[in-house]
């Protein structure tokens, strides 16, 4: 069987993936071997955005079961390694608990193999639906400002927030996209701005203190954002700076829209405050480092605090579509998310 997306492929029964870290200006497909190697590329970032995280994640351990023909504790366990790889996307989590849930029958290796095709093929839908429900929001002469990856690069269809804005695109609205750097590690500019040049969707580039600059000029109509677990109350984690764009969406009263599919929500998280925050290295903030170099800026002594995510609370969004459906404000506060899982 093979499997084809923009950053992770199935083919000949070889797992790879494309080096997130090394894009734009060079495009290297990893073979993974191991769920060990599938870890460590996770951390590194090589594989990121949550949707792809959690759909790496269990291909990773169903290829691994099926090679070295384990056994159910050493697949429990290798699942478990699995599940510490990054702490913020829960959709790593839910597709963890999935493939372990599907070990629980007598032909496990099928079974765990299965669901995690399964999972592929779902979030390629999923994508669609949410792209399709989003872009309803979007009107004809739109500026649109994004933060981070959302699109074919952060999943295995065509992304969550950027699948919103190439839906817009392909229905022939034309709209133009404001795409924040994303500091510390880049992904608006390296990632979101390779992704739209390929699709010919116009796009400026800002660095992320630019933002409420080109908001006070009437260049933003709409931000569409993606998100990494969204809690029961509607309060949303995102890549750290999400929470500064929605609070300048407040003062120019811009919608601030999130985007992200049912596998994103959390059941188990009442708000916001109980979403755990990764954080990473301090030499992320004292420079940059990619295939264009390694820059450093700041002294290896300088005090740094990098948190990889920031939450916004529920106040300050105007509504998140999950799948195909949207949720306002007032429907996310009068508990509509708690309702999908009752
Ligand atoms: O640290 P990253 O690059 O994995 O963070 C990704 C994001 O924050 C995305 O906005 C998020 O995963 C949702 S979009 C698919």
């Amino acid at each position: 069987m093979n499997l084809d997306s923009l950053a992770l492929r199935l083919q000949n029964d070889q797992l790879s993936i494309l080096d997130q870290q090394l894009l734009p200006f060079e495009k290297k497909w990893l073979t993974v071997k191991s769920v060990d190697e599938m870890i460590t590329i996770i951390k590194a970032l090589k594989v990121r955005g949550a949707p792809l995280i959690g759909v790496a994640a269990a291909l990773a351990l169903a290829d691994e079961a099926r090679q070295k023909k384990y056994s159910i504790g050493q697949f429990q366990q290798a699942a478990e390694r699995m599940r510490q790889a990054r702490p913020t996307a829960v959709n790593l989590m839910n597709a963890v608990d999935r493939v372990t849930a599907a070990a629980k029958t007598s032909d496990y290796i099928s079974a765990v193999w299965n669901e995690a095709v399964a999972i592929f093929h779902e979030d390629v839908e999923l994508c669609e639906k949410m792209g399709r429900r989003a872009a309803e929001l979007i009107n004809e002469g739109d500026g649109v400002l994004t933060h981070c990856n959302t699109g074919g690069l952060a999943t295995v269809g065509r992304g969550t927030a950027l699948a919103a804005i190439s839906c817009a695109w392909e229905q022939k609205k034309s709209i133009h996209v404001y795409v924040d750097e994303t500091r510390p590690l880049l992904q608006g500019g390296r990632l979101t701005a390779w992704e739209l040049s390929e699709m010919g969707i116009p796009y400026t580039l800002i660095s992320d203190n630019m933002a409420g600059w080109v908001m006070s000029q009437g260049k933003v109509q709409k931000v569409f954002v993606g998100t990494d677990r969204i809690a029961m109350n509607g309060d949303i984690a995102n890549k750290v700076g999400t929470y500064s764009v929605a609070v300048l969406c407040k003062y120019h009263n811009i919608p601030f829209y999130v985007v992200g599919p049912s596998t994103t929500i959390d059941p188990h998280c009442p708000s916001g405050r109980e979403i755990p925050i990764e954080e990473r290295a301090p030499h992320e903030v004292r420079g940059v480092e990619g295939s264009f170099g390694k820059v450093q800026w700041a002294s290896p002594e300088s005090q740094v605090y990098n948190p990889a995510f920031d939450v916004t609370p529920v106040d300050l969004i105007t509504g998140i579509v999950v799948d195909g459906d949207y949720f306002s404000q007032t429907d996310l506060k009068a508990g509509a998310l708690r309702r999908l899982f009752n």
